[in-house]
């Protein structure tokens, strides 16, 4: 049997891609299409052009220009919501459990690995969770205070998603290159 079924597999590569997608949203909100920034580009260029903009024209105009992208962090964020689910289906297939059978006789290493994936789980079902309540906060009568709320807890947790992504990468690569040789072809082919 494979360590790893098709299943888990589309399901790790997918999740990847969505986790890194979102992180692309968020790093373009943040920099190239930061609404602060842009308001204040377009305020000086069109002031050079003799139109004059006040600072709420110009930022109406900066998230306009910002919204079509956003809508990819909707987007994403609804496939991340569906793959929490998925990944919950998962654990009750042989390879959804790998990683956590057997823990008593698991090194001090491989139990902090363990742990970390699960603490990162309950990150990105907090996410999901949060991120559908901003989307849809209007629809569940809150309040805009208490969106926004939970808006800046939704971007306080977003921070351990920036750490567990590289720490991941490179533990899986030092991993390959020391004892666990195989480790990252395993999930892209299965493994024995
Ligand atoms: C945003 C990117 C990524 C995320 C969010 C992510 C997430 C995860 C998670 C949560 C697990 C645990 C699976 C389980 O429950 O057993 C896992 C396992 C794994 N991932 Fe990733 N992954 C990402 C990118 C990558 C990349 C780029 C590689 C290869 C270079 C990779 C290689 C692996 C391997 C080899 C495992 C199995 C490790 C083990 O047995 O402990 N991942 N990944
Ligand atoms: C790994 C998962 C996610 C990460 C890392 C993430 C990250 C972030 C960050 C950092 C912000 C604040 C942006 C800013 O104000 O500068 C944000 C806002 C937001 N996120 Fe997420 N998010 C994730 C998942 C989701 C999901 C699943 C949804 C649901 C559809 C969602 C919907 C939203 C919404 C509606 C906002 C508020 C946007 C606004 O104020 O206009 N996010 N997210």
């Amino acid at each position: 049997m494979k360590k790893w079924r098709l299943d888990f597999r589309i399901w790790h590569w997918v999740h990847a891609t969505v986790i890194l997608g979102l992180l692309g949203t968020v790093f373009l909100r943040k920099t190239f299409l930061s609404w602060r920034t842009n308001s204040e580009l377009l305020t000086q260029k069109l002031s050079e052009i003799n139109i004059e903009v006040t600072s709420d024209q110009a930022k109406t105009l900066a998230t306009a220009i910002r919204a079509p992208m956003w809508e990819w962090h909707i987007i994403l964020g609804y496939a991340l919501a569906v793959l929490v689910v998925w990944r919950l289906l998962l654990f009750f297939t042989p390879s959804g459990k790998t990683n956590y059978q057997n823990f008593k006789e698991k090194t001090l290493y491989k139990k902090t690995v363990a742990l970390s994936y699960i603490v990162f789980y309950a990150v990105l079902l907090f996410m999901a969770i949060t991120g559908l309540t901003i989307h849809f906060y209007e629809a569940l009568s809150l309040t805009k205070d208490t969106a926004h709320d939970i808006k800046e807890l939704h971007e306080l947790v977003y921070n351990a998603v920036l750490i567990f992504v590289p720490l991941h990468i490179i533990g899986v690569i030092v991993a390959e290159s020391r004892d666990e040789k195989g480790i990252i072809s395993d999930m892209i082919h299965g493994g024995a």
